[in-house]
C-alpha cells in the first residue's frame, strides 16, 4: 500500500517523513532542502547556526539570527517548492527572535522542544508558519494542546513524539535512561493519539502525530503509520547523507560507531543526551573542561559550574573534530554503515515502507 502523504493544516509533504532538526550545524539548508527536494519535510536547526558567521564570538546573538537568515533563504532557493521547517530549542536564550526571522522568511513549519513552547501561537500570529511542539509523553502532549486551546484558541498543527532511542537532549530521567528497557515509542504514540482525540472532535480537525526516536527502516515507518502516527521524524539516518551539513569525519564517525560506544551523557545543563563515548566525553567525566567563551545560548546554563562548554564542543564536532568535540548520535547510529545521497535513502525508506503496509 501506498504511504500517505503527511498533511500539516493545509500544507501537504509527500512522503510523511520528517527529517529531525539537528544543532549545531549538522542540519542546514543543503540537508533540509535535499529532503524537502525528495517530498519529506527538510528541517534546519536553529542552535547556533551562525556559528561561520566573523562575529559569532563577539556579538553570537546577532551571528545566529543573521545564519538563520541565511540560511533559510538558501535552503528556500535551493528547494524552491519542498517544504522547510526550523527547529527551534524553547531553552534558548533568543528564542522569540529565532522565532521572528523564521515568520518573516515564511518557513513553513516551526517545531520546538526542549521544554514546552508556551507561547508560540502568539508569536506566529497573522503569519502562514505553522507550529509544532516537541513532547515525550502523553501528558505532555495533554498540558500544551490544553495551554494553546484555551489561550489562544489553537491547535497544534502537528505534534511530534519524541522517544527515549533519540539523539541529542532527551526528555526523560537520567533514571529512566539507566533502566535496562527503556519506555516503548509504540505506547508514548498511542496514549498521545489518545489524548489528543477530545481536542480534535472539539476542533472538528485533525492533529496529524509524528513519532521520532530510534526508528530506523521502512519497515519501522510502516509500524507507526499502522498505529496511527501521520508520519516519523527521523535524524541519525540522515546523518549519513552527502548532503548533511557535518564534516565528513562527523558522518564517518556515525560509519564507524559501535552499540558500546553510543551512550548516555550529561549535558552541562544536567540534562541526559545521547552522544558518542568519545575522548571529550571521557576527559569530562574525569575532570572537566575550562569554558574558554561563553555564548548565553541556553537559558539554564550556568558558566560557573557547567563542566564544559556545550555549543564549543558541538562546533568543534561538526567541523571535523570527533574526538575532542561533542557528537550526538540515536540509539540506532551502530547501524549505519555507509554514506549515500538524500534521494537514495528516502526512496529505501519509502519502497520498505509500502511493502510493509
Ligand atoms: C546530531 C543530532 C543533533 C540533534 N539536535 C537537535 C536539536 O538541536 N534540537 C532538537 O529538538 N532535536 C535535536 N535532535 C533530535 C532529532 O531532531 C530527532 O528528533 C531524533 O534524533 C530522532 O531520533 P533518531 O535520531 O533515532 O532518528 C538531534 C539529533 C541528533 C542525532
Amino acid at each position: 500500500m501506498k504511504l500517505k502523504p503527511l498533511t500539516i493544516d493545509g500544507l501537504t509533504a509527500r512522503i510523511p517523513i520528517i527529517q529531525g532538526g539537528m544543532g549545531k550545524g549538522v542540519s542546514m539548508s543543503s540537508l533540509a532542502s535535499a529532503v524537502a527536494n525528495a517530498g519529506g519535510v527538510g528541517v534546519i536547526s536553529a542552535a547556533q547556526v551562525g556559528f561561520r558567521e566573523p562575529d559569532f564570538e563577539s556579538d553570537n546573538d546577532a551571528a545566529n539570527l543573521r545564519g538563520l537568515r541565511k540560511e533559510i533563504q538558501k535552503a528556500k532557493s535551493m528547494s524552491p517548492d519542498g517544504i522547510l521547517g526550523v527547529n527551534i530549542m524553547t531553552a534558548t536564550n533568543n528564542y522569540a527572535e529565532q522565532v521572528r526571522v523564521c515568520v518573516e522568511e515564511k518557513v513553513n513549519l516551526i517545531i520546538s522542544g526542549a521544554g514546552l513552547p508556551t507561547n508560540l501561537p502568539e508569536m506566529v500570529k497573522n503569519s502562514v508558519t505553522k507550529i509544532a511542539p516537541i513532547v515525550s509523553s502523553a501528558k505532555g502532549a495533554r498540558v500544551i494542546t490544553r495551554l494553546w486551546t484555551k489561550k489562544y484558541n489553537y491547535l497544534p498543527d502537528l505534534v511530534v513524539v519524541e522517544g527515549p532511542k533519540a539523539g541529542g537532549h532527551l526528555g526523560f530521567s537520567p533514571e529512566v535512561l539507566s533502566k535496562p528497557v527503556l519506555p516503548s515509542l509504540k505506547d508514548i504514540v498511542s496514549g498521545v493519539i489518545e489524548i489528543l482525540k477530545p481536542f480534535e472532535e472539539a476542533f472538528g480537525k485533525k492533529i496529524p502525530v509524528v513519532a521520532a526516536g530510534g526508528i530506523y527502516t521502512g519497515k519501522e515507518i510502516a509500524e507507526f503509520i499502522k498505529l496511527g502516527a501521520s508520519g516519523v521524524q527521523m535524524a541519525t539516518r540522515f546523518v549519513a547523507t552527502d548532503e548533511c551539513d557535518a564534516h565528513r569525519n562527523f558522518k564517518e564517525a556515525y560509519v564507524n560507531a559501535n552499540e558500546d560506544e553510543i551512550k548516555i551523557v550529561v549535558s552541562p545543563l544536567g540534562m541526559p543526551g545521547r552522544a558518542l563515548y568519545n575522548k571529550h566525553v571521557k576527559t569530562v567525566e574525569e575532570s572537566g573542561r575550562k569554558i574558554k567563551k561563553c555564548f548565553r545560548c541556553l537559558k539554564a546554563c550556568n558558566p560557573a559550574t557547567a563542566p564544559y562548554c556545550i555549543t564549543e564542543a558541538l562546533v568543534k564536532a561538526v567541523e571535523g573534530d570527533v574526538e575532542d568535540g561533542l557528537v550526538f548520535i540515536g540509539s540506532e547510529g551502530c547501524k549505519v554503515d555507509k554514506i549515500i545521497p538524500v534521494q537514495e535513502l528516502m526512496d529505501e525508506l519509502v519502497t520498505e515502507a509500502e511493502a510493509n503496509l
